[in-house]
Formats: C-alpha cells, structure tokens, sequence
C-alpha cells in the first residue's frame, strides 16, 4: 500500500470511529473572528490567535476585513441580519455597539465572565458602563481605547525654532507657512497638515475636534439636533480652509484621506503635522521608517476660545447571539483580553488597551511614555451620540460635511441641510422609543 493510500485509510478509520487519536484529530470547525485594520494591526492578530491555537488546540480561522470602519459594519451587519453562524466573535468600533445590542446580534458576557479568569472591573470603568453595557447588560468588553492626537516633526520645529508644538490652530498654520516656505527653498517638497477628510466615518471624528475645540459640537436633545451654530461654522470653514485657502493640507484631503492614507503620507516624511489614532506611533517609531525619533506627540490643538478637544472611539470584542460555539469563542476573549496580550497590542502596535493594569506596567511606562503624558486626552474626549441609529446620523454628516469641505456646497448650507436632515431621523427615531 503506498503512503499516501495508507494514510487516507487511517483518516477514514479515525474519523468514523469519531473519538481523538493524537495525530489523527476530528477536524473541529474553526472559531470564526473578523477583525480589519491597519496590515501590522492584522498581523498582530494573526499572531496572537497562531499562538491562542498552539496553546488551546482551538482552531481559529481569523477573517480579514477591510480598514474603514464603514465598510467593517456594513459586512458584519449582512452576516448578523441573515443571522449566520459566522464570524463568531468580532471587533465593533464604539461607534456601533448600540447598534449590534439594540438589534439583538450580540451574546450577554455576564455568565461567560462567572466561570473566567476576567472580570469587568479588568476594564476602564465609564468604557465598560457607558459603551460596553446597552440597557444594563453587559455585551461588549474594550480591546483598546481611541483618541485623537497631534503627531509632528520634532526635528522640523526645532530647526525653525518652534520649541513646543501648536496650541492654537492658527500657530499651527503659521508654523506649517514658514516651514513650508523654507524647506522648499531647499527644493524640499512638504505639505502642512494631513487629517482624515474623506467622506467616511472618520470625517465625523475630526468635524467633532475641531468644532468641539471652537466649543461647538453635536448638540442632540430631544428631537431637535443642533449642529448649524455660529462655531461651528468657523470650524468647518477653518477645514475647508486649510485645504483650499491656506493650501497647507492636501487637496486630495476630502477624497482620499482616511486613517492609512494620512499616516503614509507622514511617515515618507512629506507632511509636518499629522492628526491620528494612537496606533500610528508604533508604526512612525518602526526600525525602517523614515520619521523614526522625529516624531513628537502632542494633544490638538484649539481655536482661541476652546479647549482641545479629542474624539473618543476604540474597539470592543463582541460575541455572535448565532455562534455556535460560544464557550471556545469566549476562551479566545479570555486570551486576547489577557494581560500579556494587552500589553503586547501596546507594545506591538501602539493601542491603548482596555485594561487598566497594563497602565502600571514598568515596561510600557518606558516604552511608551506618552500614554501617560496623553492621560487627558483621553480623560476629556468626546464621544459620539450612543444610540443605536447613529449610523444614520452619521451619514448625513459625512455628506453635507464632505460636501463643505470639498467646496462643492457652502459652508453654511452645508450645515443647514444637516441640522434639517438629522432633525428628521431624530424624530423618526425617538417616536419609535
Ligand atoms: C478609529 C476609531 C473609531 C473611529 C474610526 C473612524 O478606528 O477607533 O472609533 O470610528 O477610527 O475612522
């Protein structure tokens, strides 16, 4: 009998007489998770779970999603709608938790936590009361936390003689116009500052830094939303003209520029300022980067009358209501939840984890000092309205304010149709109630 026959022979015998033979194991379905991001941000869970595998002998089957957080939803939704067994266990943005609990999509954590190593008080506390619980249950559990910061070229400033970095929106155009203007004297092309612009959700996070640090913002009461105020028309007017007036961001900023696309551009060195997550530090910091020790990290900046200002967002792990195979998709949580996993993902790609008692941790205090230093940015951020039409809303604003920003509708209509549009949805909704 050849080998190949034989060993046929011997997997058919195995797996009719169904019971685990070392070597010869019953193939178990796999544990589906989908997770998207940045490629090192996949990676890292490629690894993780290889690891999870080796150690549990749980199969995991890691489900690649894309890096825009719109497109991350609309692919989990179809799965969820149609009430499909697969993915198991999934990443959901802040911003879309209220959504998945309210539609029933998602398992209660409770009684998973009883009998595990986790508990909730692992966790940021107002992360856990206020995004991760939906009507007192607990559905979610934070992977990392979010905030928007200011990166910049510590080498630049400093050659140009700006010892600290931009408080004030307007010093950072004035630095961008001098070191712009003298850098290209050496034929050195750079731009200003690249910043989230594209017609997405991350248009909305940056609308909310700026109008929040001119001390405008979201206003959602009752049914009446308000967003076309007197702030934040300056605010929105000062993104349309950085791009189109003061030319110091991109003119692609309101087409193209999303998370990946803004951080390339500062990591080639061509940019001078830069708004991103926290994950882009690890990334700029990497051996073969070419901003490696030029990069400085700072909170936003604000207009004259504001405060800085930084959106919350993040992501938390969530468990399918349609999984069938819910206690080995928890024992994942428990791994990737863990605190050598959390610290790692610090580590490895600059996240902010969930957990509190990597924050003690003497190695991440050393490694990355910043998330001490940024202890108010986080303390301050904004969060976007947690309800679960917030998608709605959150499309109406991608539009009018991606229509502003690109010029394609004034500034003040651009507001003024929103309010009018949002103002509909609201009604709808809080009618449903
Ligand atoms: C980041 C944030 C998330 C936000 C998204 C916008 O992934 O963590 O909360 O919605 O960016 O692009």
């Amino acid at each position: 009998m050849n080998r190949f026959v034989s060993q046929c022979l011997l997997l058919f015998i195995c797996s009719a007489a169904g019971f685990f033979v070392p070597g010869c194991s019953k193939k178990e379905t796999p544990v589906v998770f989908a997770v998207g991001g940045a490629p090192a941000e996949i990676d890292f869970w490629q690894t993780t779970v290889k690891t999870f595998e080796e150690r549990s002998g749980i199969a995991v089957e890691v489900l690649r999603q894309p890096t825009d957080t719109d497109q991350r939803r609309q692919n989990l939704v179809t799965a969820l709608r149609a009430s499909r067994p697969t993915p198991d266990l999934f990443l959901m943005d802040v911003a879309w938790i209220a959504q998945f609990a309210a539609s029933g999509w998602l398992e209660p954590l409770a009684p998973f936590l009883e009998n595990s190593p986790l508990s909730r008080n692992d966790f940021f506390e107002p992360v856990i009361r206020t995004a991760a619980t939906y009507n007192g249950t607990l559905l979610a559990l934070p992977v990392y936390v979010d905030a928007g910061l200011l990166y910049y070229r510590k080498d630049l400033l400093e050659t140009y003689g700006f010892s600290n970095p931009p408080e004030l929106w307007d010093e950072l155009v004035a630095m961008a116009h001098t070191i712009i203007d003298r850098e290209s004297r050496k034929g050195n092309e750079l731009t200003g500052f690249v910043w989230q612009g594209a017609q997405y959700e991350g248009l909305v996070c940056t609308f909310l830094e700026f109008a929040g640090s001119n001390g405008g913002g979201l206003v959602l009461s009752g049914s009446s939303p308000i967003v076309a105020t007197e702030r934040n028309r300056q605010a929105l007017a000062f993104m349309h003209d950085v791009v189109h007036r003061e030319k110091i961001s991109p003119v692609n900023t309101g087409i193209d520029m999303k998370e990946e696309e803004v951080r390339r551009a500062f990591q080639r060195g061509s940019a001078i300022f830069e708004r991103n997550w926290p994950y882009a530090y690890t990334l700029h910091e990497a051996e073969d980067s070419p901003v490696k020790g030029k990069t400085g990290i700072a909170a936003l900046p604000r207009f004259r009358e504001g405060t800085s200002v930084s959106t919350l967002g993040g992501w938390h792990i969530g468990l399918s209501r349609f999984s069938r195979h819910k206690t080995r998709a928890f024992s994942l949580i428990v791994r990737l939840l863990s605190f050598e996993v959390q610290k790692a993902s610090a580590l490895e790609v600059g996240w902010n984890p969930g957990r509190i008692d990597v924050y003690r941790d003497p190695t991440i205090m050393e490694h990355l000092p910043h998330l001490l230093t940024l202890r108010d940015v986080f303390a301050h951020a904004v969060s976007r309205p947690n309800v679960p039409w917030y998608s709605y809303l959150s499309n109406v604003l991608q539009r009018r304010l991606n229509a502003a920003l690109t010029g394609s509708m004034p500034v003040d209509e651009a507001l003024n149709k929103c309010e009018e549009e949002l103002r509909v949805i609201v009604e709808q909704y809080s009618m449903r109630k």
